[in-house]
Order: C-alpha cells, then structure tokens, then sequence
C-alpha cells in the first residue's frame, strides 16, 4: 500500500496539514469522489427515474450503478442495497419496518453506539417488548454462552455491531448471528465503524439486515447503506418505513402496489450526488484493498501501542492486542477532562481527535467514565503523525 500516494488523493490533507484522526466520525474524501459528485452537478444534475429525458437516463444509471459496485463490495444482490442518509438512518429503517410482536424481545450489547440501541429501546417501549442487554467484559470480550443465555425462542431481532466505536474490538459476529438464528430470530450487524477496515461478506456474516456508512469509508456525507436480505423483504418481514414518490408501481386513490427493493424503500429524491460518489468511494477502496487497509490498521495499532506504553499516565480501553482491533483507540491522561486533552492535542499538534462520550453513554457508564479521547485512523494516516500524536501527549501529560 502506498501511502504517499493515498495521501496526494486527499486534498484537504494538503491544504490543512492536519493530522487527522478522527475518521471514526467521518472520513475525509478523496479528489475522485468529489470529482464524481461535480460531474453529477455539472453535466447530468438531474432526478433518477423520474425522466425520459437523457440528462436523468444518465443519472438513474450513474445511481443504480452505485448499487452494484456496493453490492459487489459487500458480498450481495444489487436489490439487497438500500441506499440509506447514514448508519443511523439504515438502523432506524429497520426499527420502524418490522412488524413487532408485543411480548417479543429485541437483544443487543452493552457495548453499542446509541445508533445500535435508542431505535431498539423505541420499538421496544412502544409495542411491549423486552430490550435485552449482553455484557461484555471491559475489553469488549464477549462470552458466547451469555449470548446463548439471553436469546430465546421470544427473540425476535438481534442487533451487534461488528466493530466497537469506542473499544475497536470487533465481536464474533457470524457466531451470535448463528446462536439468533438457531432461536428463529433476526439478526442485524451494525457495520458503521467496521465498513473498509475489515472485509465485510454479508452473506457469509449471515446478517438479515446491515447498516453501512458511506461517509466513514471515505463516501460523501448523507449516505450511508441498508443491506435487506431479499427473502425477508419478499416476505414482507420489513416493509417501507416511509412511502411516497418511487416507492410504488402503482397506485389508486385508495390503495398502492409497492415497487421491488430497493425502490420501496428509497422514497422521495434521494442524495443523487451523495450516492454515485459513494459507489466511487467503494470502488477506491476496492483498489487499495480492504486487507492491505487492515494490515495497515493493525501496524498502526501496534506502534500506538507501543508509544502509550511510554506514557504513564495515560488510561486506554479496549482490547491491547493490535489484531483485536480496528484502527482506533480511545484513552485519557489521568486528571485532565477529555476535551482539554483534545483541544490542546488541536492546538498545539494539529491533530484532529474526537472527545467525549462518543454517542456511547451506557459503555462509558459500564467503562467508568465521564467520556474519553479517541484517536481513528484511516489508510492515508501514518506511524509518524501517531509518533507526532504521542509526543504532544507527553508533553500535555507533564503540564498536569
Ligand atoms: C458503531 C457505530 N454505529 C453507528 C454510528 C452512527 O453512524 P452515522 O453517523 O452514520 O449515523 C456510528 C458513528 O459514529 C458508529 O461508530
């Protein structure tokens, strides 16, 4: 992998000289995507399959073609991908399509984003079902059995992430996935931090359902993905949170015919742009190599490692193991608040982290803390900018 050459693909890293690590929250996006995206805007700018005219003939294929490239991507049917606003927005497409049975329970981890767990406690409050919660340890270790323990025959979703946004530890998802669907439930992976790091066959995960964020895997923001396994939605086991404009084949006064996914599920005027730099996006992934990203992730993680070592009052979470982790890590100098951590490591370095609770309350109560720094790399980040990262932090962690 060349990083040097990667890095010439970003031009805000040019510009800015930042060293950027907070790719967890969004990634930065390189010049052909935003080249997709102004191609979009200045040559075929118009709505998707709404037009005989040529200008939308040439934007309904640029649009569906961002379904294959996404579907090849993640292992699935070109129907299987709904292009959703973000990982929440997929989530949430689920929570308000499947018909709840009162009684029921929904089981997720106590490891979540807030993405991963409010839409499951909604759903639950609202038709009398049961949210349970599986514990990890405080690396994010999960014991199989207490999985076992806590899904039963009354079990009707299951959702994990497959990789934590705080701890970087990716849980054995294809194993709960075979324990939910062993009991008859659904099974739902949250792929927000995991979508370009790790290779993701959704197939071979065995998820029913799975959200994605365009925007983490260097996508433009406002686009995310919902992989719907074809049987469930010819089963009608989710149906369209929302209808309206392209989501029927025909309709009456008083009754309507929905269209095939991933129509039924794309109402109104979708992010057009958002989407066809998306499929770009995935496609440069695809060039660099998911595994070579991986390999890379993991050198970074070792060298981080190997550098907080050296700095003694710095508390890390997760999993210590470079192999057990995504490219990210989260951590605090004893005494000092997270944010005037990050706002000096600003200041006085250039690098961007991201501080707090990191939409993850219930891990950082189950953590013991108020909130935490996280430093999220991405395939243009290098061991010199973690070094230029660590040496800012010792010097903020002798001014305590
Ligand atoms: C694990 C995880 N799930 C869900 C989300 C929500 O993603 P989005 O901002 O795309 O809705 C995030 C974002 O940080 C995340 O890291």
């Amino acid at each position: 992998m060349n990083i040097e050459k990667i890095r010439a693909d970003f031009p805000l890293l040019k510009k800015t000289g930042v060293i950027y690590f907070d790719n967890a929250a969004t990634s930065l996006k390189p010049q052909c995507v935003l080249d997709k995206m102004t191609e979009y805007y200045t040559e075929y700018g118009a709505n998707i399959h709404r037009g005989a005219h040529k200008l939308s003939v040439r934007a309904s294929q640029e649009y569906e073609r961002a379904h294959r490239i996404a579907a090849k991507f993640f292992g699935t049917k070109e129907s299987e991908i709904i292009m959703a606003f973000n990982t929440t927005h997929a989530l949430n497409l689920v929570s308000y399509g499947i018909d709840w049975k009162t009684g029921n329970n929904i089981v997720s981890s106590c490891i979540e984003h807030h993405s991963n767990l409010l839409p499951w406690m909604y759903a639950a409050k609202k038709n009398n079902l049961e949210h349970k919660i599986v514990e990890s340890d405080l690396e994010g270790n999960f014991d199989l059995e207490k999985w076992q323990e806590t899904i039963d025959n009354k079990t009707q979703l299951v959702s994990i992430t497959a990789a934590s946004n705080v701890l970087g530890c990716m849980p054995p998802v294809k194993e709960i996935g075979k324990i939910a669907h062993d009991a008859g439930a659904l099974f739902m992976v949250d792929c927000a931090a995991a979508a370009g790091h790790i290779p993701l066959n959704f197939k071979k995960i065995g998820a029913d359902f799975a959200a994605v964020a365009g925007h983490k895997a260097f996508g433009p923001t406002g686009t995310g993905i919902l992989y719907a396994s074809e049987d469930l939605v010819k089963k009608e086991v989710i149906m369209p949170a929302y209808l309206g404009g392209g989501t029927v084949s025909d309709a009456s006064c008083h009754d309507y015919t929905l269209a095939h996914s991933p129509d039924r599920f794309e109402a109104g005027t979708p992010n057009i742009a958002g989407v066809i730099g998306l499929g770009v996006a995935l496609e440069y992934i695809s060039k660099i190599g998911v595994d070579n990203i991986r390999k890379h992730d993991i050198e970074m993680m070792s060298h981080t490692f190997k550098r907080f070592g050296e700095i003694l009052s710095l508390e890390y979470y997760g999993p210590r193991i470079p192999e057990k982790k995504v490219g990210l890590v989260t951590f605090n100098i004893k005494g000092m608040d997270a944010h005037d951590v990050a706002l000096l490591l600003d200041e006085t370095a250039n690098v961007a982290t991201r501080s707090g609770h990191h939409c993850a309350y219930p891990l950082m109560k189950f953590l013991g803390v108020d909130g935490n720094v996280r430093a999220s790399y991405h395939a243009y980040n290098t061991t010199e900018e973690v070094d230029v990262m660590c040496d800012a932090l010792e010097k903020i962690a002798r001014a305590v």
